[in-house]
């Protein structure tokens, strides 16, 4: 056998058995099989680099090279949106539309569930993955190839009898539940902000720029509609069973319904089924089955006459209010929280729910004791939608919103035109330090491992921490001291003040908590101002030339350099060691790492993974997320996971320590 052939047979074989394992979890082979036959190809293609191929299983792994941004391509099916019903009698209308529009002909339906992720668009030529769009506007939509590519249950190469040349398939990219609570756990233990749902995170998901990260978070697929010239049958369904019998990952439970009865009867299954889907589903879409009469029906200017989705009711819940709780939060905004005896809703326990602000409150006129109907926005977020004012007891009295801030007593504060009130004691108030102190050690501020809220909270109430500078006069007795805290607890924590050092200026001053400058302003403004003392000198006036900072966000950069309080912090900081200026040095960037590939594994003790990463890429090299025959260091911590160390060793990569890396990118003077 050539190369050639052996090359072709490994990745039709790999290819085969990524679709056993992803699409069917029938998997035929083991993990460690698998691992050799990648490792073959990957020689293969080292060796052979004219049988290189960009769809080869080799390259679905994704890659750490941030992309620019993304390309637009136009639709060529626009991708139009579907009519939405909210109730049985409303489908029952569209299938009397339907008989009607079609002369009283017999046909038939397809129902299928409705997918509660980001619909994607693939081109296919020649059995060959040409282009992955997003909906966009419906006529123009992001090529988002690469990203779709790490998705292992979208085939990359399809092959079979009856595949026309070119066709496009529809469906819905989705993030399983169980790798959105996973997602949602990550962010919030790094201090990210959380999904609302699956849906949105699907949807940032596939529109990140580095698809080393997409291929990590374990999107999923489903497709549900085939578009082409020369279709497989002359009907949906069977197209659809073609496209999975060519590897397709094809909406499972899509049902042939003959009349209205079992239309009414697919409905009601799903209602209460689909809780027990591993996916979110918003509603049940139904399709005329054969395609010329779909064509008959034809569309309106915006859907299709021949379908139509039937919404689920957003469920809903009735339970009784224990009490609303005033949280204040880091900007010191409060926020009321109504505390509910726990109730299931869309399979989980809910116990509180945010009210909001002040006005909603009001608006929802709740009394003490009330019931109140709390709903899945989105299915995740449970909100209160509504009072059952038939079940109050006559002498209730209404739920008052707090004058004074429940933590620290000042009196409230409310900002005209805002919804919500605000506690003014902003360095008095321990929830609001505290909150600064948790923003100030997050992973995009100064990444400082070993304290989230509890351990701030503790080093609050030691009286240790009292405001974001104290951090570094930290010592391993006092930490010793603190419940819990063990040497090596300690020594993470004083490690991580210490490799916080080294955080830029742009990420120290996103950390000081300055009102409205948020990550990316903080590196706009780090870049147009270049030192903190530069920016304390700036007016308000002079603040507002700076780019996409607006009039609100000069105003509270110069009242935060206006408190005493601040400019101590500030200094403090500075005297720490904190940066407080762009570092130039860091800034020109020296080439000693062109060219050379990089993975990271393991845990650090001088710096985190994200400084290397910088120091990396700072000096002209890449990082990449998978050790692969391009790979040309890895760089290993502690804890790095023996197949990753066996993978390198098999493929003569060096592995080198912190220290080791440290001396490359060293001045040799
Ligand atoms: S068919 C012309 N089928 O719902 C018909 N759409 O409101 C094309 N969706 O943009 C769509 N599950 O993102 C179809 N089984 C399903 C679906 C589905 C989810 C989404 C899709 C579409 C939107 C329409």
């Amino acid at each position: 056998m050539t190369p050639a052939q052996r090359v072709a047979e490994l990745r039709r074989e790999l290819d085969r058995h990524t679709r056993l394992y992803y699409i069917e979890n029938a998997p035929e082979i083991s993990d460690r099989d698998f691992d050799m036959m990648m490792h073959e190809l990957e020689e293969l293609e080292k060796a052979h680099p004219e049988l290189d191929d960009p769809l080869s299983p080799t390259h679905r792994v994704g890659s750490d090279l941030a992309a620019k941004g993304f390309l637009q391509a136009e639709h060529i099916n626009p991708m139009l949106s579907l009519a939405n019903t909210y109730s049985v009698g409303e489908v029952d209308d569209f299938v009397g539309r339907c008989r009607d529009g079609l002369m009283g002909e017999d046909f038939e339906i397809v129902g299928e569930l409705k997918y509660d992720g980001t619909s994607i668009s693939l081109i296919y030529e020649h059995g060959r993955l040409v282009r992955a769009v997003t909906r966009g506007d419906g006529t123009r939509g992001d090529i988002v190839t690469d990203n779709v590519l790490t998705i292992r249950s979208i085939p990359a190469v399809v092959e079979g009898p009856g595949i026309p040349d070119s066709f496009e398939i529809r469906g819905e990219i989705l993030l399983p539940w169980a790798a959105f609570d996973r997602l949602n756990a990550e962010r919030e233990a790094n201090g990210d902000s959380l999904f609302a749902n699956p849906r949105n995170a699907a949807a940032g998901t596939l529109k990140t720029l580095n698809s080393a990260e997409v291929a990590r978070r374990g999107l999923d697929a489903v497709f549900y509609y085939l578009i082409g010239d020369n279709l497989p049958s002359d009907n949906h369904y069977d197209n659809l069973m073609a496209a999975r019998s060519w590897g397709f990952k094809v909406a499972p439970h899509m049902q042939l319904l003959r009349s209205i009865e079992e239309v009414d009867t697919f409905i009601n299954r799903w209602d209460t089924e689909r809780r027990t889907l591993p996916v979110a589903t918003d509603g049940l879409v139904f399709k005329i089955n054969s395609l010329r009469q779909q064509l008959n029906l034809g569309y309106t200017a915006k859907s299709p006459r021949w379908a139509i989705a039937y919404k689920f009711p957003a469920e809903r819940a009735l339970t009784k209010l224990r009490f609303v709780s005033f949280e204040v939060g880091r900007m010191g905004v409060i926020t009321p929280v109504a505390n509910l005896d726990p109730v299931l809703l869309s399979g989980t326990i809910v116990k509180r729910a945010s009210l909001h602000n002040a006005d909603i409150v009001a608006t929802l006129d709740i009394h003490h004791g009330d019931m109140l109907y709390v709903e899945k926005g989105g299915e995740i977020i449970p909100k209160i939608t509504g009072v059952d004012t038939d079940a109050r007891v006559p002498e209730a009295a209404p739920v008052e919103f707090v004058t004074h801030c429940p933590a620290c007593g000042t009196p409230l504060i409310r900002v005209e035109g805002e919804a919500s009130w605000v506690c003014p004691n902003k360095y008095g108030c321990p929830p609001q330090i505290v909150g600064r102190i948790e923003h100030f050690v997050g992973r995009h501020m100064m990444d400082i491992d070993g304290i989230g809220e509890e351990v701030a909270q503790k080093l609050y109430d030691l009286g240790y921490v009292c405001d974001i500078a104290d951090l570094y006069s930290l010592t391993e007795e006092k930490l010793l001291n603190v419940e819990g805290f063990k040497e090596r607890s300690a020594q993470r924590v004083l490690d991580g003040l210490k490799a916080s050092l080294q955080v830029p200026f742009e990420r120290s001053l996103y950390a000081l908590s300055i009102p409205f400058v948020g990550e990316t302003g903080s590196k706009k403004l780090a870049r147009a101002v270049g030192s903190i003392d530069r920016l304390m000198a700036m007016s308000e006036e002079e603040l507002t030339v700076v780019p996409d900072i607006g009039p609100r966000t000069a105003r509270a950069i110069r009242e935060f350099f206006a408190e005493p309080v601040n400019i101590s912090i500030v200094n403090r900081l500075k005297e720490a060691g904190v940066r407080m200026e762009v570092d130039s040095s860091a800034q020109a960037t020296t080439d000693r790492l062109q060219g050379k590939t990089f993975v990271i594994s393991g845990v650090f003790a001088k710096h985190s993974r994200e400084q290397y990463k910088d120091m990396i890429e700072a000096n002209g090299g890449r990082n990449s997320g998978s050790i692969s025959k391009k790979t040309d260091y890895v760089l290993a911590g502690d804890n790095m996971g023996p197949s990753k160390l066996e993978k390198a060793s098999r493929l003569g990569i060096p592995v080198i320590d912190e220290d080791t890396f440290l001396a490359m990118i060293q001045d040799e003077d």
